[in-house]
Order: C-alpha cells, then structure tokens, then sequence
C-alpha cells in the first residue's frame, strides 16, 4: 500500500497574495496541481492534501478530483506535525512494504522518475531525497557518519558551525515504511531552534531502530527547487520552459528562440515544425508534419494538419485545421471552429463555431458564428454573420461555391444557395436561392445639376 502526502499547509507569506500559495500556477498549472499529477503515475493508494491557510480554497480549487483526501492541520507546529495530521488517513502498515511518501505542494516540478528512484532507495528501510548545493543555506543538513551512512538531519537554525559546512541538503521529500512512520511521528518533540515538529527527526529515529536510511537524488536541480516568492515562482518557471524547449528541440521542432517559448500544457509535433519567438501553447496543442507558427501567436487546444501556417498575431482556441490551410496574420479562432485543406483565413476575421469548407476563403475582417460554410466559398471583407438575437443563437448555411460579396450581413437563420451569389452590402433576412445574384440595396442615382453649397458672404 502506498500513500503519498503533500505538504501545503504553509501561509507563503513571501508571495504577497490573497491566493494561497500553492494555487500560484507553474507552467500554468497551479503548483499543487503540478505535485499531485506526479504522485498519479505512482499509482497510489491514497492520496492526502494537508490543508491550513486558504484550506477552503484549496479544497474548492480540486473539488471535482475525488482521488484527494484532505487532512486540516490547524495551526501549524512544523513538518512532522503536518504530517501527523495526516495518520488517520493514512492506509496499510501491516506489511513492510508499505510505503509513505512525503511531498511539498510548494515544490512543484518533482518528476516521477525521481520519485520512483526514491522509491526504490527507500528498499527495507527510509529514503530521503537529497541534494549537493554550492551554497546549502537555510536548508536541513544531511549529517553522515565516517562510513558513509545517513545518520540524522540538522536544521539550519539547529546547526553547529561545522554542520553549517556540510553541503549534502534534504530536499523535504522523503519515503517511509508507513507502520514506522506512524511510530516516529509520536516520538518527536519540538524542543529545537524553532519550537517545530520537525518531520527530519525521523530520521535519527530510523538510525535508532535499525532501519537504514538511504539517500537518492534528484535526476534536474530543477526538480526539487521550491517556490517561496514570485521571484522563485519567475524563476523555476523559466528553467521549466528552458527544458521544455530542449526536449522539443532534440526531437527536432524548430524554435526561433528557445528563450521565448511557453508550453503550458502537452504539445506534440510532426517532423519539421517551425515555432517562431513569443508563441504560448496551452492545453493539448498537435502540429503535424511540416506546420509553421509565426511569432507572437497563442494556440490552446488546437491541431493543426500537415502544411499548415499560422501567420503572427494569431489567436486560437480549442480549433482544428486540417491540411495546408493559412491561417492570420491577426485571425481569431474560437471554440468550434473547423477549417477544412487548403482553406484561408486572414487578417481580423473571429470565428465561432464554424465550419468552412475545402478551399473557402475569409480574407479580410469578417465574423463567422455558429455556421457552416461549404467548398470553394468567398467571404468577402466585412461580412459578419447576425447569430444572436440577444437572447438566442441562430445557425448560418452557405453551400458550396458561394460568392459572399464585402460587406453583408446575413442575418440567421439563413441559406446561401450552392454557387449564389451576394451583392456587395447585402443585408440578407431570406435564403438565397442557388445560382443567382441576390442583393438589397437602394438604387444608385446621381443627381444632375446639383453643386456644392458655398460659404455665405456677410
Ligand atoms: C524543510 C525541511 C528542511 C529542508 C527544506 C527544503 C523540516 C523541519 N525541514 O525546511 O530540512 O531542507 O524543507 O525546502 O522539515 N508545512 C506545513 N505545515 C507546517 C510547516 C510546513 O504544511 O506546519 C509545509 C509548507 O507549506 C511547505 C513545507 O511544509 O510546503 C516545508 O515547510 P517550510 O517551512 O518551508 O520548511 P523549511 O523550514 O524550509
Ligand atoms: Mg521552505
């Protein structure tokens, strides 16, 4: 059995925020978010939030995961208080291979590689992950004896001067036997620098009993670095993407500029994609073989077929494009939106779900919502399709062939005919029929003999 507890408790006073703090987001995630999907892929069988300032909040903020079960620790004594409250919840202990796995919800970027390693170190005994830092300050201590072996964590606060020197950090994340736990817990005190429960005190508990304490480490530096301020949040967020970028890179995406680049969810890529700089994916974005994404553009939910290009400034959300299809420079893309091969969509044209057919064209500023456009059709610059009464939406046809002078406005429901055609400024209330010019507007006259006023003379 395994339970893993994550640890977020913690007020976060250095953010200076009313959000608690781990629901500041990483990669645009919240960074508890970041910490459970990890301790998913380790399937366990419990997994407990310990909750304390902004509990309500952070509850609320995972209310539809029901995998997650919360422990109120109320006010906070210390890691190793922190994880007492958890005990109740906490299952197995009969066996020795039940595990107890302590996470930070402020450390947000461990992998679960890293966490299986640990794991595995954890063997018949404890695991603690650890680090080597230039400069260890402010961290627990990782104090072994002349052989090698892990003896006890010292607080930075509770170390001596000689300690102070030891460079071997505790990351905080640590794998224990559950039944053990459960007993070392009940033995620690508070009587230290800081008056805390320190969760570090078990370790010594473990050299006590006989139960071997292991060390593991980390595969990135970047796995086990928290986030105490928006300068630590900036921070580890740009060593994020700076990885992110990388690994797309030696799969052999193009990236203008590793350094502008934001990936804030899953992006998969075909052979020969080109990003341009400043572009930021969200959600699940595919791009197939040989799509180019112009600069500054923000793609969320998205796929992209083969040949494909989106031109700079482009927005694009929950859309789908099929082959060979262009797409802005300045376009707007919403939800429900479908562009089949080879279709246009140009500068300052929104649109809403809407369908447009193989090769249609909307090149100029034109708003497209809740239709479904044929082949081969022509929109022409300032169309807008009249979808809402105010209160309801209505559906917009337009058959294949279709030529959409500049300028109308067809106001749904409505039909446009296959291969009709509309003059320009047609305001269009009736359906169109197929094959024939339709327009409404008043006749152009000239008035004869007609002059311009003139200034009066006094
Ligand atoms: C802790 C470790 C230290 C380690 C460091 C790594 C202890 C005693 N010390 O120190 O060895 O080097 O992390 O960053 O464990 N929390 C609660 N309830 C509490 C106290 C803390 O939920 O009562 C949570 C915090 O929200 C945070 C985490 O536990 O997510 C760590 O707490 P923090 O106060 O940052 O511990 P450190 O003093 O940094
Ligand atoms: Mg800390």
């Amino acid at each position: 059995m395994l339970n893993i507890v994550i640890l977020a408790a913690g007020m976060g006073k250095r953010m200076q925020s009313d959000l608690p703090k781990v629901l500041h987001t990483l990669a645009g995630k919240p960074m508890l978010a970041q910490v459970i999907d990890s301790a998913r892929q380790l399937s366990p069988d419990r997994i407990i939030v310990v909750v304390g300032h902004g509990a309500d909040a952070v509850r609320k903020a995972f209310a539809d995961q029901t995998d997650i079960e919360y422990a109120l620790q109320q006010p906070q004594y210390g890691t190793g208080h922190a994880v007492q409250q958890a005990i109740p919840l906490l299952v197995g202990g009969e066996q020795e291979g039940d595990t107890t796995i302590v996470l930070y919800g402020d450390v947000p970027l461990v992998q679960p590689a890293t966490l299986k390693r640990l794991l595995e170190a954890r063997a018949n005994g404890m695991a603690v992950l650890t680090e080597t830092l230039q400069d260890p300050t402010g961290y627990g201590r990782i104090v072994r004896n002349d052989s090698g072996q892990v003896q006890r964590i010292v607080e930075h606060k509770d170390a001596t001067e000689q300690e102070h020197k030891i460079r071997e950090v505790n990351t905080g994340i640590l794998a224990a036997p559950t039944a053990k736990l459960k007993d070392w817990l009940g033995r620690i005190n508070n009587d230290n620098a800081q008056g805390e429960y320190y969760l570090t005190d078990t370790i010594a508990l473990s050299v006590q009993d006989n139960v071997p304490v292991n060390a593991a480490q980390p595969d990135a530096n970047w796995e086990t670095l928290g986030v105490n301020s928006r300068v630590q949040q900036a921070q580890l967020e740009r060593a994020w993407q700076a990885e992110q970028a990388q690994r797309l890179l030696v799969q052999g995406v193009s990236l203008a500029d590793p350094a502008r680049f934001d990936l804030r969810g899953t992006l998969e890529c075909g052979r020969d994609v080109f990003i341009d700089v400043g572009c930021v994916f969200e959600g699940t974005v595919t791009l197939a073989d040989g799509v180019r994404v112009g600069p500054h553009c923000v793609l969320r939910n998205v796929t992209l077929g083969a040949g494909t290009r989106v031109e700079a400034f482009s927005h694009l959300e929950q859309a789908t494009a099929a082959e060979n299809v262009k797409i802005g420079p300045y376009a707007r893309l919403r939800p429900g939106t479908v562009l089949a091969a080879e279709s246009h969509v140009g500068n300052f044209v929104e649109l809403k779900k809407t369908t447009l057919g193989q090769g249609s064209k909307a090149n100029h500023l034109a708003y497209l919502g809740d239709a479904e456009i044929g082949a081969q059709v022509n929109i022409g610059a300032g169309t807008i399709t009249c979808n809402y009464d105010g209160v309801n939406k209505f559906k917009t046809t337009i058959e294949d062939g279709a030529f959409i002078g500049s300028d109308s406005q067809l106001v749904a429901p409505v039909t446009v005919g296959k291969g009709a055609t509309l003059g320009a400024g047609t305001t269009l209330t009736k359906d169109a029929p197929a094959d024939k010019l339709t327009l409404s507007r008043t006749r152009q006259t000239t008035i004869e003999n007609w002059t311009r006023p003139t200034k009066k003379q006094d």
